[in-house]
């Protein structure tokens, strides 16, 4: 039998673990249709869509009261066995207004949190909130850790940048990143880094 990996927050009996219940949900935060990086491989950096961006949409949210809707979902939810809740969004979950509120009504009922976010907007206070709420944090960079003196430092940075699709200074992008990792690592915060691309850019580059 496959040794069960012990998530962070979450006490799963083996029972539990293969049983077929729902144990994890989703919760999509409401926030703005535009997202601080442009991930080549995402549809929040489609053309199309920025084509058809109206100045009001960078401020609307199409249900101001969506987080009250979720909320309801997972009460019901916790009735049929959930333990734990991803928080996402369709684009940058750390821009959403709502993003304290929900993360403290799902602290309340008891349930482990995972935030999906490209880690941009963490602060020092906004990483000592989900520290004492528990969370766990999935985040990301596209290429291995490496240091300024490692032969393949100049690439790494350059990898980096194209797959934020930011403008700008590469190293600043990519330290900025690197740095941010690790304090999450220090700040004893799950940070899981998934190196998605650099297994399709590597072998073209050498
Ligand atoms: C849309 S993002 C929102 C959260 C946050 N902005 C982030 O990137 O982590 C949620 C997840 O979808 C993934 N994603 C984005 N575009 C994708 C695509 N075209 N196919 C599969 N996953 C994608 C991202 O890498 C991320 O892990
Ligand atoms: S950070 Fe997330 S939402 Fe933003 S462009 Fe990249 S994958 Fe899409």
């Amino acid at each position: 039998m496959k040794k069960i990996v012990k998530l962070a927050g979450i006490d799963l009996s083996k029972e539990e673990m293969y049983s077929k219940k729902l144990l994890r949900a989703g919760i999509k935060l409401n926030t703005p249709p535009v997202c601080n990086w442009a991930c080549p491989y995402c549809y929040a950096s489609s053309p199309e869509l920025q084509k058809n961006l109206k100045e009001e949409d960078y401020i609307r949210y199409k249900d101001a009261n969506w987080h009250l809707k979720m909320f309801k979902w997972v009460k019901e939810l916790k009735k049929v066995g959930l333990k734990a809740i991803t928080i996402n969004g369709m684009f940058e979950p750390l821009t959403s207004p709502k993003l304290k509120e929900v993360i403290n009504f799902v602290y309340e009922e008891n349930l482990a949190i995972t935030l999906v976010t490209n880690g941009v907007l963490l602060t020092d206070e906004l990483i000592e909130f989900l520290k004492s709420k528990k969370v766990s944090i999935l985040t990301k960079l596209n290429v291995p850790i490496v240091e300024k003196d490692s032969p393949l430092y100049n690439d790494v940075i350059e990898i980096q940048k194209q797959m934020t699709g930011l403008k700008g200074n590469a190293e600043k992008i990519y330290e900025d990143q690197k740095n941010m990792i690790k304090k999450l690592i220090v700040g004893l915060l799950l940070a899981i880094s998934t190196i998605s691309c650099a297994k399709i850019f590597w072998p073209i580059r050498n």
